[in-house]
C-alpha cells in the first residue's frame, strides 16, 4: 500500500517528545512490511535544513496560498535505503527557519500553511497514495483541505488522523477562518468548537477513521475528564475511534547493545544490571549500596504526576530506598524537587537536563521506574524502563493500563504496580507493595524483572494493527 505519513516531528530529525519516536519507529515498521511504499512530510526545521550532516536533495517547488497570502514552499527529499520510508520536508524559511519548533504567535498558521502544502507537494510529485495518515493537530487539517480543495486529484485516498495527546488541540480565535485558512463558507462549522477554530475537532470530523494510542486512552476520550472538551465529539465517532498501543524500538533501545551503558545485559544474561547499579551510583553521587533505585525520566509538568510525587516525596525518602530524577519543566516542580534533594544528599539525585545518554543509564541502572501521570495516552518510557528489566509503578491509566498488567505474587502473573484513583497515598501504597517484594524474595523479584525484559514491546504487531486498520477504509 501506498501510505504517507505527516507529522510535526520524527526522530533522528526532529524530536520534542513521545511523537517523535513514534514517528521514527512506526512508519520504518510500515516499510518492512513487503508491498509498503511509505512516504514520510516533515516541516524543514532550521535545526534539519542546517544541520551539516543532512542529505536531502531539492526535488521542486511553487507556492501555495492561504487567502491573501502566497507562500513559497521548496520540497527536499531525504530517500531511506531499501525497505526504508522516503522522507519529504517541506521547506519555507518564513515559518520553519526559527529556533524552536512550537511555542510561536503564528503556530495555528504555519501548520496551515504545513498542511496545504504537504498536499500540493503530493500533488505536484504524483505521489497518489491511498492512504494518509495524520498525527496531532499540527497535521490535523491536512483531511479537512483534502476535502475541501484536493479531492480532484486524489479522489479515493482514504485518511487516518491519530491523536497522541488530546491536550493540545490547536485552536485559533474565530476570526482565523476567514483570515487564514480561506475554506468554502460550509466548513466554518467544521472548523469550530466552543466558538474558536480547532484544528483537532476538524480532523476528528472529517478524517475515514481516528484513532489513539492505546486501548483504554481511547475509552477515556470518551468522557470530559480525559478529553479536554471533545468527549462529546470523540464519543460520536463509535467505532470509528480505536485504540492501538504504541510499541518501542527495541533495535535502538536494547540493553544488549545500548552503547551508553557501563556493561550490556539480556533476560538471559541479567548480571551486567548490578554492575549498571553501581556505575549509575557512582556517576550520581549516591551510596553503592543494595536498596533499590527508583527513577523518573520525565517532563516536570502536572499531567505527569509531579504534584502527587511532591506531595508523598519526603515520606517517600524515609523508606531504604535511592531515588533519580532526570527532567526539566515548571519552574515551581524544578524548585521544589531540587531543594528536596539537597536535604537527601546520596539518597535523591535531582538531574535538571535532558541527555538521553544519561536517560539510557537511568533505565539500566534503576530497580523501580515511577510513572504516576494524571493521564497518558500511551507513555513510552515505562516500555523501555521493563526493556531495560526496571519494574514499573504506575498510576492504571491509558496506555499505562495496557501496557503494565499489576504483579500477583501468588500466581506470578503481572509486569508491575498499579494504583487506580490519582491520589499520593495510593501511588505511596502502591510504591510499598513493589518495595515489599523487592525485599521479600529475591528469586520472585528477579522472575519478575527478567518477565519485564522478556515481553514483547516491538512495533510489530502495533504495525500489524495499523495495516489492519489502512485496509478496512481503502
Ligand atoms: C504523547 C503522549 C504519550 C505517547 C506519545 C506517543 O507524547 O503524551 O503518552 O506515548 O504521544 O504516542
Amino acid at each position: 500500500m501506498r501510505i504517507a505519513m505527516i507529522a510535526s516531528e520524527a526522530a533522528p530529525f526532529v524530536k520534542t517528545g513521545g511523537l517523535g519516536d513514534v514517528m521514527q519507529a512506526l512508519p520504518a515498521e510500515l516499510a518492512r512490511i513487503p508491498g509498503n511504499e511509505i512516504s514520510l512530510f516533515l516541516p524543514y526545521y532550521k535545526k534539519i535544513k542546517y544541520d551539516p550532516r543532512q542529505d536531502a536533495e531539492p526535488v521542486c517547488s511553487f507556492t501555495v496560498n492561504l487567502t491573501w497570502r502566497q507562500q513559497y514552499v521548496g520540497v527536499f527529499r531525504h530517500r531511506g535505503g531499501e525497505n526504508e520510508p522516503t522522507v519529504y520536508f517541506i521547506d519555507n524559511e518564513f515559518y520553519f527557519c526559527r529556533d524552536g519548533i512550537y511555542g510561536f504567535y503564528d503556530d495555528g498558521e504555519r501548520f496551515a500553511y504545513f498542511a496545504k502544502a504537504v498536499l500540493s507537494a503530493m500533488e505536484k510529485l504524483e505521489l497518489q497514495p491511498e492512504l494518509i495518515h495524520c498525527h496531532d493537530w499540527q497535521s490535523a487539517l491536512v483531511p479537512v483541505y483534502l476535502d475541501a480543495e484536493f479531492r480532484g486529484s486524489f479522489p479515493s485516498t482514504r485518511t487516518v488522523f491519530t491523536i497522541h495527546n488530546v491536550e493540545y488541540q490547536g485552536k485559533a480565535g474565530a476570526e482565523f477562518f476567514n483570515e487564514v485558512l480561506g475554506l468554502s463558507d460550509r466548513w466554518r462549522g467544521i472548523c469550530t468548537f466552543d466558538g474558536c477554530i480547532n484544528f483537532m475537532k476538524a480532523a476528528i470530523v472529517t478524517a475515514d477513521a481516528v484513532s489513539t494510542v492505546s486501548e483504554t486512552y481511547a475509552r477515556e476520550l470518551r468522557y470530559p475528564y480525559y478529553a479536554h472538551g471533545l468527549s462529546g465529539i470523540l464519543a460520536s465517532k463509535g467505532d470509528r475511534l480505536l485504540g492501538i498501543t504504541n510499541g518501542i524500538d527495541v533495535l535502538h533501545l536494547n540493553p544488549e547493545t545500548d552503547r551508553a551503558l557501563e556493561q550490556n545485559y539480556s533476560a538471559k544474561a541479567p548480571a551486567g544490571k548490578k554492575a549498571c547499579k553501581r556505575a549509575l551510583q557512582r556517576e550520581l553521587g549516591l551510596v553503592e549500596n543494595d536498596a533499590p533505585i527508583l527513577a523518573m525520566v520525565t517532563r516536570l509538568v502536572s499531567h505527569k504526576g509531579i504534584d502527587i510525587l511532591c506531595y508523598i516525596l519526603r515520606r517517600l525518602l524515609e523508606r531504604e530506598l535511592e531515588l533519580v530524577i532526570v527532567g526539566t519543566g515548571e519552574a515551581k516542580y524544578e524548585h521544589a524537587l531540587q531543594s528536596v534533594a539537597s536535604e537527601y544528599p546520596g539518597k535523591f539525585s535531582m538531574n535538571l537536563r535532558f541527555d538521553s545518554a544519561l536517560a539510557s543509564r537511568v533505565y539500566a541502572g534503576s530497580d523501580l521506574y515511577l510513572m504516576p501521570s494524571k493521564s497518558e495516552p500511551c507513555g513510552l518510557s515505562q516500555l523501555i524502563a521493563m526493556h531495560y528489566g526496571t519494574v514499573p509503578v504506575v498510576n492504571a491509566t491509558g496506555g499505562l493500563k495496557d501496557t503494565v498488567p499489576p504483579f500477583n505474587p501468588e500466581t506470578g502473573e503481572g509486569l508491575g504496580y498499579t494504583f487506580q484513583s490519582y491520589n499520593g497515598d495510593d501511588f505511596l501504597g502502591a510504591v510499598d507493595r513493589a518495595l515489599g517484594d523487592y525485599y521479600g524474595d529475591p528469586a520472585v523479584w528477579s522472575a519478575l524483572v527478567r518477565r519485564d525484559m522478556e515481553a514483547d514491546f516491538s512495533w510489530k504487531l502495533p504495525a500489524q494493527k495499523y495495516m489492519e486498520l489502512y485496509c478496512s477504509l481503502v
